[in-house]
Parts: structure tokens; C-alpha cells; sequence
């Protein structure tokens, strides 16, 4: 390999909540973790990885310069989007589609404010990614959930009948959508997409499609649900950033691409008049450096790395522990654990089951916020040795 997924840098003291276990209201605090042990950190989702070369040469190179002033993004910005998501996804798309956004949860409070009102119910899948669920509250809306259900192949599908049902009595006008998704690790396919959008489309949805984690594929191909047909352009309002691929949360930077032009305009609208949603300039050259040809030749470095990972962890569990369920994950580095039936068979709760981890410095997250009681989210996006390790922490005694 050319880039080194292997080293693991000292991360404590260094801005990295994955080690320093946020204290906030809605912070981490894994409880009883035993001197001696290393933190191995499986669960917030940024990796353990050194990020790409290009973003550190880019953000000196431009640190360098000493002038730090008011900025318009520059022409670079555009054309590494546009020329990213034509090399990634085959998608045509113009500067004018594309906006800056603080964070897709910034992109996704602009969309509530301009397309719900408060007390209303938003339309999303379960298990949910925690972020949507926090700012969908903290908005003061509702959520309408419809859970997925794994197939007879243990893959996790959208339930088209009870989709229609809930948009039908919960007068759904906005749909949340991720693809691929988190905690589940799907990536979509086209018919799957396809039906949820005519759904949308059938009852006049706004759809609000979160493609974060569009990068991270490793089985199957992202498909933006702006290119499944002409009535998902009409509807859709698509949310991408580099900070999840490059590990990049700390530096900030997303944006969407909006086709329709009246859909477009509300979220800017709304965007700008919070008067929060700025660039920072190191942020817009670490998006370059990102989207540039040695960015994505580390990308793909990065994805056999995570391949292996999650190759490793699948086999893992389906040898020592059967009783587990989980979708294998088609995209993200995200496993979702369904430890209902292991827990009762070593007779043991998920709380203890967590601690157990967390005093081995095996950091993994509860995955009951996400939606499902008795399960656990763990992060694979570390070196393999890191995941070997925790296993062998788990496994001792
Ligand atoms: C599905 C999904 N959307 C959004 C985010 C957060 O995005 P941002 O930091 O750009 O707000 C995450 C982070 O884990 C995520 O998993």
C-alpha cells in the first residue's frame, strides 16, 4: 500500500472526542474503563486513520499564506465537486446546484425550517442515525418511523406497504433518506430507490436525501437519488461532505446539490438567514485536497483496507458468535449488532455486555438510541490490528 493505514497516532490531547469521551448532555461517558487498557475507540463515526496527504498539503499550503480574510469560494471548490461526483457517481451537476452547508445536519435543520412546521411528523427509517433523531427533536418535530426488515438473505429492505401507511396517517410531507444507510450499512439499490421515491412522488414528499457516507462503499455502487429519474430531481435535496470519507468532522464542510430551483432557494433561504452557515477556508481546501486524484487513490486504498476490516468482523461473529444478527455492511464501516438472542444465551444484559467492553478499553456504543434495544454500533474504520486486539480483549477470561 502507498498510504499507511496502519499506524495509530496518540489522539489524546489532540481534539479527538473518540478518545476524550465528550461530557456534554448528550456526551459518552463509557463507564469502568480499567487501568492499563488502551482506549480503542469503535464508536463514534470518524476513524482511527491518519487522513489522506493531499489534505494536510493543501490546508499547510494555503496556512502558509497569512492572510485570513473574508473569502468567496473559489472556482476550485466547484469544480472538485462537480468533477467528484462525475468520477464517483456518473452524475452531471453545475456549480449553481451546489451550496455550502455546516454540516448535513446543518443542511437538514435549513430543510426542516423551510419545509415542516414545528409539532409535525417527519417520515424516517429505523433504526435511525442518532443526529437525525436529536435535530429533528431539538426542531421540535415528530418522527414517523418505518423500520426496516431484514430478508430471508439477513439484508435489511425498506417495507414499501408500511412506508405508504405511515406518509398516508401521519400526513407526511418530509422523508428522510440515508443512502447509504446508517446504522444498517446499506447501500441502496436502484429499484429500492426507485419505489421509495414514486412513494414520495405519489404523495407530494419533500425528500431530503443524506449521501455522507456515499464514498464508503464496498459491495454494489451508490446510486445519488438525484440520478434515479426526473421526478427525484423535482423532489430531492442531497447532502454529501468529504468529512466522513477523509475523516474531516473536526474541520467542517458539506454541501448540497439541489436541482430544483424553487426547493433550492427555500434551503438557502433558510440557511442564510441564520447567518450561521459560512465556509471556514482551511475547510475549503481541505476539500480539494480530498476530491483531487491522490485523494481518491488513498480512497481506494482506504476501502480494501475497510473490506478486510469488515471481512474479518463478519467472519468473526459468524464463527464465535451465531446468536448475533447483523446486515454485513454493504457500505459505511459501521456494524450493527442484534444481540437479543446472544445476551440470553450467555445470560447476561446489554448494559453489563457494554460495560464489559468499556473496562477492556473497547469502546463501542450503545445501540438503543439508534432504535434497537439489545444492540450494540460498533466502528471498524481502525486498523485491523486494533479490531484483532479488541477481539482478543473480548475474548479473555
Ligand atoms: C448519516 C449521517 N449524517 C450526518 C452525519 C453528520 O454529518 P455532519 O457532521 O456533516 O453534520 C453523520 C455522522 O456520523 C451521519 O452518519
Amino acid at each position: 500500500m502507498k498510504y499507511d493505514f496502519t499506524t495509530v497516532l496518540n489522539r489524546v490531547g489532540n481534539d479527538a472526542i473518540a478518545v476524550e469521551f465528550p461530557t456534554s448532555p448528550r456526551g459518552f461517558q463509557p463507564e469502568g474503563t480499567k487501568d492499563g487498557y488502551s482506549v480503542i475507540p469503535m464508536w463514534v463515526a470518524d476513524m482511527n486513520f491518519m487522513t489522506a496527504p493531499s489534505i494536510v498539503e493543501a490546508i499547510q499550503k494555503r496556512a502558509a499564506h497569512a492572510s485570513f480574510g473574508y473569502f468567496s469560494p473559489r472556482p476550485e471548490y466547484y469544480d472538485s465537486i462537480i468533477s467528484w461526483q462525475k468520477r464517483r457517481f456518473g452524475i452531471d451537476i453545475t456549480k449553481e446546484l451546489i451550496g455550502y452547508e455546516n454540516g448535513v445536519l446543518g443542511a437538514l435543520s435549513s430543510a426542516l425550517t423551510a419545509f415542516t412546521e414545528p409539532g409535525e411528523k417527519v417520515f424516517l427509517h429505523g433504526p435511525s442515525y442518532i443526529g437525525f433523531l436529536h435535530t429533528l427533536s431539538d426542531m421540535g418535530r415528530e418522527t414517523s418511523i418505518s423500520e426496516l426488515v431484514r430478508d430471508e438473505n439477513g439484508i435489511s429492505r425498506m417495507d414499501y406497504e408500511d412506508i405508504e401507511k405511515h406518509f398516508v396517517e401521519d400526513n407526511i410531507r418530509f422523508a428522510i433518506l440515508c443512502s447509504p444507510h446508517n446504522p444498517a450499512g446499506r447501500v441502496w439499490e436502484r429499484w429500492e430507490l426507485e419505489k421509495f421515491v414514486e412513494l414520495c412522488v405519489k404523495h407530494n414528499v419533500t425528500l431530503f436525501s443524506d449521501e455522507i457516507w456515499c464514498d464508503l462503499v464496498l459491495e454494489g455502487k451508490h446510486i445519488p437519488t438525484n440520478a434515479v429519474s426526473e421526478d427525484a430531481r423535482k423532489i430531492t435535496i442531497a447532502a454529501y461532505a468529504p468529512t466522513k470519507t477523509f475523516s474531516l468532522a473536526g474541520l467542517v464542510g458539506s454541501y448540497h446539490v439541489i436541482f430544483n430551483e424553487e426547493l433550492r432557494k427555500k434551503v438557502e433561504k433558510a440557511a442564510s438567514m441564520t447567518h450561521y452557515n459560512g465556509m471556514n477556508v482551511l475547510s475549503q481546501h481541505a476539500l480539494i485536497g480530498a476530491y483531487s486524484k491522490e485523494g481518491e487513490e488513498w480512497l481506494e486504498e482506504l476501502l480494501e483496507v475497510l473490506r478486510g476490516n469488515v471481512d474479518f468482523a463478519c467472519n468473526y461473529l459468524k464463527e464465535h458468535c451465531p446468536a448475533i444478527k447483523f446486515d454485513r455492511p454493504q457500505g459505511t464501516y459501521m456494524l450493527y449488532l442484534d444481540c437479543g438472542d446472544f445476551l440470553k444465551e450467555i445470560n447476561m444484559d446489554i448494559k453489563s455486555l457494554l460495560k464489559y467492553g468499556w473496562e477492556r478499553g473497547v469502546i463501542w456504543q450503545d445501540g438503543q438510541p439508534f432504535g434497537k434495544a439489545d444492540s450494540i454500533r460498533v466502528n471498524l474504520g481502525l486498523p485491523l490490528w486494533q479490531i484483532q486486539e479488541a477481539v482478543k480483549r473480548l475474548e479473555k477470561e
